[in-house]
C-alpha cells in the first residue's frame, strides 16, 4: 500500500520556503508510530533533519502515557529527528518551541479570522478557539553521537467526529470548514520549527516572548499534579509560573495540567 502523501509536492513546498528539515523524507501508508520509526534511525546514524510520515499508526503515542489515536488519513502524522548543535543554554524552552512552530504553520493555513484564535497551551498543545487541533511528543535520547531529540506531531486533519470525552475539547481543519493541503501544512511546520531552533541558540528571548503572545494559559484556573493555581505566564527557561491560593508563586518544569474553569 503506497502512502497518499504526495512527496514530490512536498519537496516542492519546501524549496519554495526554503527548508532544510524534512530530508530525507520517508512517507508510510502504515506504521506502528512514526516517533518510533524516528527513534530506530537515530540509533542507526540518520541525519538531522531526517522526517516521517505516516498515513495511519497502529500504535501512536501521546505525551505522558497516553495513545494517539487517529483513523487513516485523518490527521497529519510525523516525526523529524533533530541533532542540535549547540545544547541550548535553556533546555526547558525546547518543548515549548516545537508548540509555538505548530501553532505558527497551523495559523498560516488558516483564514486571518481562526488564526486569531490560534494558542500555544503549555508545554506544546496547539489549541484553535480553546480546542486542541494538535499535539506535540518530544522525546530525546543521548548517545556516541550526541544528544538526538525527536519531535513528533499529531494535527488533526479530517477528524469530524472525536471520542465523547474529547468532543468538546478537540478540534480539527474539517471541523473548522478549513481544506488543508497536508504538504504545504508539514513544509511550513519544519521551516516553523527549523527558524525556532536556531533562534533558541542565538536569540531565546525571542521564544520566550512569542511564548508570552501565544500562552492559551494565561489567567486560567489550572491543576498541575494536584497542585491548583492560577497561570501567571510563561518564565525565561520556558517554565510555567503558577500563582497558588495563598499568593505564593512556583514554578512548574513539567507534569499533568488539568483546566479547572
Ligand atoms: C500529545 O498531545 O499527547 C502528543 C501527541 C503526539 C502524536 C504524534 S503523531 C506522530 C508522532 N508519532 C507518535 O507516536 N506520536 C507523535
Amino acid at each position: 500500500m503506497s502512502s497518499s502523501f504526495d512527496v514530490e509536492r512536498f519537496e516542492r513546498w519546501r524549496a519554495e520556503i526554503g527548508c532544510g528539515l524534512g530530508s530525507p523524507l520517508t512517507a508510510l501508508a502504515i506504521t506502528g508510530s512514526t516517533n518510533d520509526d524516528a527513534l530506530t534511525a537515530a540509533r542507526e546514524g540518520a541525519a538531522h533533519g531526517t522526517t516521517f510520515v505516516a498515513d495511519h499508526q497502529t500504535s501512536g503515542r501521546g505525551r505522558r502515557g497516553r495513545s494517539w489515536i487517529a483513523e487513516p488519513g485523518d490527521g497529519l502524522l510525523f516525526s523529524v529527528l533533530l541533532r542540535p548543535e549547540l545544547e541550548p543554554t535553556r533546555p526547558g524552552l525546547l518543548p515549548p518551541t516545537l508548540g509555538l512552530a505548530v501553532r505558527a504553520a497551523v495559523s498560516e493555513l488558516l483564514p486571518p479570522a481562526l488564526a486569531a484564535e490560534t494558542r500555544v497551551k503549555w508545554p506544546n498543545d496547539v489549541w484553535v478557539s480553546g480546542r486542541k487541533i494538535a499535539g506535540v511528543l518530544a522525546e530525546s535520547r543521548l548517545g556516541g553521537s550526541g544528544a538526538v531529540v525527536v519531535a513528533g506531531v499529531g494535527i488533526n486533519l479530517e477528524t469530524r467526529r472525536f471520542p465523547p470525552e474529547l468532543e468538546e475539547r478537540a478540534t480539527s481543519f474539517a471541523r473548522l470548514g478549513v481544506a488543508v493541503e497536508r504538504e504545504a501544512l508539514l513544509a511550513q511546520a519544519l521551516r516553523g520549527l527549523e527558524m525556532r531552533l536556531g533562534c533558541l541558540s542565538r536569540a531565546a528571548d525571542e521564544i520566550v516572548s512569542e511564548l508570552r503572545e501565544y500562552d492559551g494559559l494565561i489567567g486560567r484556573h489550572v491543576r498541575v499534579d494536584g497542585t491548583d493555581g492560577i497561570a501567571s505566564g510563561i518564565g525565561a527557561d520556558g517554565r510555567l509560573t503558577l500563582q497558588l491560593c495563598n499568593g505564593d508563586i512556583t514554578q512548574i518544569h513539567s507534569g499533568h495540567l488539568e483546566l479547572l474553569d
